[in-house]
C-alpha cells in the first residue's frame, strides 16, 4: 500500500506517553538491576530499536547516513520525542548535541566520556538499569555497534527500508525468526521506503 507521509506518521504505532524530558550530564549509578538472562527485572519495560537501512541494509557511511529522503526523518522524531533514547558514543558525535525532547543516554568505553546534557553509561547493561528509572520504555537510536548490542533484549523494532542500495560501513544486523512484522506500511517519495514494524514473538 502506498501513503502519504501525513496519514502514514500519523498511524505510526507509537505511545508517546509523558514528556520525561530532563537535562542531566554526568555518569549516573545504576539503580535498578538487569538479570543475566533478556528477561528484565521490570516486565513492562519496553525496548524498541528505530532504524533506518538501504536496501542492502547500511546505516551509515563513516559519521554519516548516506541520504537524505524528505519526511522519512519524521518517523524517528516521531518514535522518540518524550522518550528515553540510547545511542552509541560515534552515533552521538556525528548529531554534535543532545536530541531535543529526549532524554539520551549516551554509551561509551572510555572512561569519565563526558557530554553537555545527557546521560552517559558505560555499557548497554547500564543503559537499560538507567533507563528503566526513567520510564517504561527505552529507544535505541544506533548506530551498528549499539543495535547489535540491543538485539537481544529488544521487544519490537520499527524498520524503514529505502528501495535503493548506497555504499557505507555500518550495517544494521539480521532480524531472527523471533521477531514478526505486526505492521507495514509504503511511502511514495523521492526515495520510496516501506516502514515495517516487527514485534518479538511471544
Ligand atoms: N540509519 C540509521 O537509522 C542510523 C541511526 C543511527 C546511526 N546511524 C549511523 O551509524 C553509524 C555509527 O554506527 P557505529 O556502529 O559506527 O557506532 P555507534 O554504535 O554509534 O557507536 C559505537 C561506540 O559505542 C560505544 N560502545 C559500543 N559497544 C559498547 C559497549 N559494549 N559498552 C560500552 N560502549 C560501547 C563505543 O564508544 P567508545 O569508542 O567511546 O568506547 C563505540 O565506539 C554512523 O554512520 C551513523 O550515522 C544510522
Amino acid at each position: 500500500m502506498v501513503a502519504s507521509a501525513g496519514p502514514f506518521l500519523d498511524s505510526l504505532p507509537h505511545n508517546l506517553g509523558p514528556n520525561r524530558s530532563v537535562a542531566l550530564s554526568g555518569k549516573i549509578r545504576p539503580v535498578a538491576t538487569v538479570a543475566d538472562s533478556n528477561h528484565l527485572t521490570r516486565p513492562e519495560f519496553m525496548i524498541s530499536l528505530v532504524a533506518a537501512m538501504a536496501r542492502n541494509r547500511v546505516i551509515g557511511n563513516g559519521p554519516e547516513i548516506p541520504w537524505k529522503v524528505p519526511g522519512e526523518q519524521k518517523i524517528f522524531r516521531c518514535l522518540t520525542e518524550g522518550k528515553v533514547v540510547v545511542m552509541g558514543r560515534k552515533t552521538y558525535e556525528s548529531i554534535g548535541r543532545p536530541l531535543p525532547n529526549r532524554t539520551t543516554i549516551v554509551i561509551s568505553r572510555k572512561e569519565g566520556y563526558v557530554t553537555q546534557g545527557c546521560l552517559t553509561a558505560s555499557s548497554f547493561q547500564m543503559a537499560m538499569e538507567l533507563g528503566m528509572t526513567l520510564g517504561d520504555e527505552l529507544v535505541v537510536a544506533g548506530g551498528a555497534e549499539v543495535y547489535r548490542l540491543a538485539l537481544p533484549y529488544a521487544d519490537r523494532i520499527h524498520l524503514t527500508t529505502l528501495a535503493q542500495a548506497f555504499d557505507g560501513d555500518a550495517t544494521f544486523p539480521e532480524i531472527s525468526e523471533d521477531f514478526v512484522i505486526t505492521s507495514t506500511e509504503a511511502v511514495d517519495a523521492l526515495i520510496p521506503y516501506t516502514y515495517a514494524l516487527y514485534e518479538r514473538r511471544a
